[in-house]
């Protein structure tokens, strides 16, 4: 068995913000149709909403949920999809070659939200529409009344404005899959003026600009920096290059984020400006492209989609990136899981009230309910490992615990220890984890095989504590703990 020792200092990196937390629901093969709405099912509520659905994205607890695209933004037009359902067009959708009934439209996402106890974050379509769209748009969410976009909301059934506050401001407008492709000069221009009008508008709301690699970042960043909120990277996690660089790569990604946030940092600097731009990853994938799907019939609605099966390397990915994400606290603002529902993600639906987690459910689980608080600094001695496993330590004043969460990307045992001078109260309350025989193990329905269990053999004292975590495995140690009753 491996040994491996960590010191937690009496140092904070900063704080974990529940927005690390975030989903995804993208008018894309059944995240929508089949999976959040179908008012069809047995378990649909008045709104035709699967109350299925609704129950785990709670328990999930995703504060943030991104709308709705993606590659589908380019296609939506978001005015079409409101008012009385029988009026609302069926347009084609390009992205994912499907049609798009507008059954589920804007008014419904927002109304879904509030039922998920989930917050909007809106994509603007800025690839084939532009500026005047994005105000309307605006108007229509957040201006209380007495306008012509503002009062339709309200006869819409919203009397009160959403007050969405979060904006991305186009989706991965580099790249050649989106329609209205642009080069970084071009896309600058088009999100700064969007962004001058709509912070004229209000300037509390917080804009979301594409990145992508250094050259266009930087280009970005410069041109845009006094309306800038957050730069968003996008990453695509695939088992192409084997397990070990499949597990690795969330360090790799750590490494990306800390570039394009010192990037942002040194323009700060040379304007002499406090303006803290952070990286807002809102859209984090597992994607395994050799999971084809279903073959089904193009230009429908509700088709199956980049529906994965996830295994327990999948999960200890999540894990390893939630931890990540949590020892950059300072620089992520802001994380979505892309996506929530069906598509690439932890629940999977089928008809007829069938529903069931993936092994990915529990890890998104407990990092959002124990993630968020004080982040602690770590120091690792992994002298024998070939991949050090994924470590991080956040206490949460609130309810008042002390969580450690290590993710191990290794086949073999682990033996961990970890100590700390300055947590003597705290005392252990559980520890989890969530293992598997065989790296090919998926969950069905009704086979909910991965998932998080009791761990045994954890030893803790005044100093810390000691566990054998199993080899690919994700885990929590979570301990009752006061900050300032050291
Ligand atoms: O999440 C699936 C797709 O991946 C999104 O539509 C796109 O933005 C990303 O590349």
């Amino acid at each position: 068995m491996s040994f491996c020792r960590v010191n937690v200092l009496p140092e904070k990196i900063g704080t974990a913000g529940k927005e690390l937390y975030g989903g995804f629901v993208e008018h894309l093969g059944r995240n929508v149709y089949g999976g959040v709405f179908d008012p069809q099912d047995p378990c649909a509520d008045g709104n035709g909403f699967r109350k299925d659905t609704l129950s785990l994205i709670r328990e999930l607890d995703m504060p943030l949920t991104r709308y709705p695209g993606g590659n589908f933004a380019h296609s939506w037009k978001w005015e079409e999809s409101i008012g009385p359902k029988e009026k609302r067009p069926v347009r084609l959708d390009d992205s994912w070659k499907q049609k798009e009934p507008y059954l589920f439209g804007l008014d419904e996402f927002v109304r879904w939200c509030r039922l998920a106890g989930t917050e909007p974050l809106l994509t603007f379509n800025l690839c084939t529409r532009g500026i005047l769209e994005a105000r309307e748009l605006w108007e229509y969410c957040n201006f209380p009344k007495g306008t012509f976009l503002s009062d339709l909301r309200r006869a819409n059934g919203a009397e009160e404005p959403y007050n969405i506050k979060y904006f991305c401001l186009g989706n991965e407008m580099n790249g050649s899959c989106e329609v209205g492709q642009r080069d970084a000069k071009d896309y600058a221009w088009i999100a700064r003026e969007t962004a001058k009008t709509l912070k004229r508008f209000d300037p509390e709301i917080k804009l979301i600009f594409c990145g992508a690699e250094e050259e266009w970042n930087r280009i970005v960043a410069e041109e845009c920096f006094e309306f800038m909120d957050y730069l968003s990277l996008h990453e695509v996690f695939n088992w192409k290059d084997g397990r070990k660089a499949y597990l690795e790569s969330v360090d790799r990604f750590g490494e990306r984020i800390d570039k394009a946030y010192a990037l942002c940092e040194e323009i700060a600097e040379k304007r002499s400006s406090d303006r803290k731009i952070r990286i807002s990853v809102d859209e984090w994938i597992v994607w395994d492209f050799d999971q084809r799907g279903r073959k089904e019939e193009e230009w429908t609605c509700g088709r199956h989609l980049l529906e994965q099966d996830y295994n327990i390397l999948d999960a200890v990915l999540q894990g390893a990136l939630f931890s990540m994400f949590q020892n950059r606290c300072g620089k992520v603002g802001l994380a979505c899981c892309a996506q929530s529902v069906n598509v690439l993600a932890p629940i999977r639906t089928e008809k007829n009230s069938v529903i069931w987690k993936q092994a990915t459910f529990d890890p998104f689980k407990y990092n959002s309910r124990y993630g968020r608080g004080d982040v602690w600094k770590t120091e690792m001695e992994t002298k024998e490992l070939e991949t050090a496993p994924a470590v991080s330590v956040v206490s949460n004043r609130e309810k008042k615990s002390l969580t450690f969460f290590v993710s191990v990307r290794t086949e073999q045992e682990l033996e961990m220890e970890f100590y700390w001078k300055n947590f003597l109260n705290a005392r252990f309350a559980e520890a989890l984890t969530e293992k598997s025989a065989s790296i090919t193990q998926v969950n069905a329905p009704g086979k909910e095989t991965l998932h998080a269990e009791k761990l045994e053999n954890v030893t803790a004292g005044k100093n810390g504590f000691r566990a054998v975590f199993p080899g690919y495995s994700w885990n929590m140690v979570r301990f009752d703990f006061e900050e300032g009753s050291r």
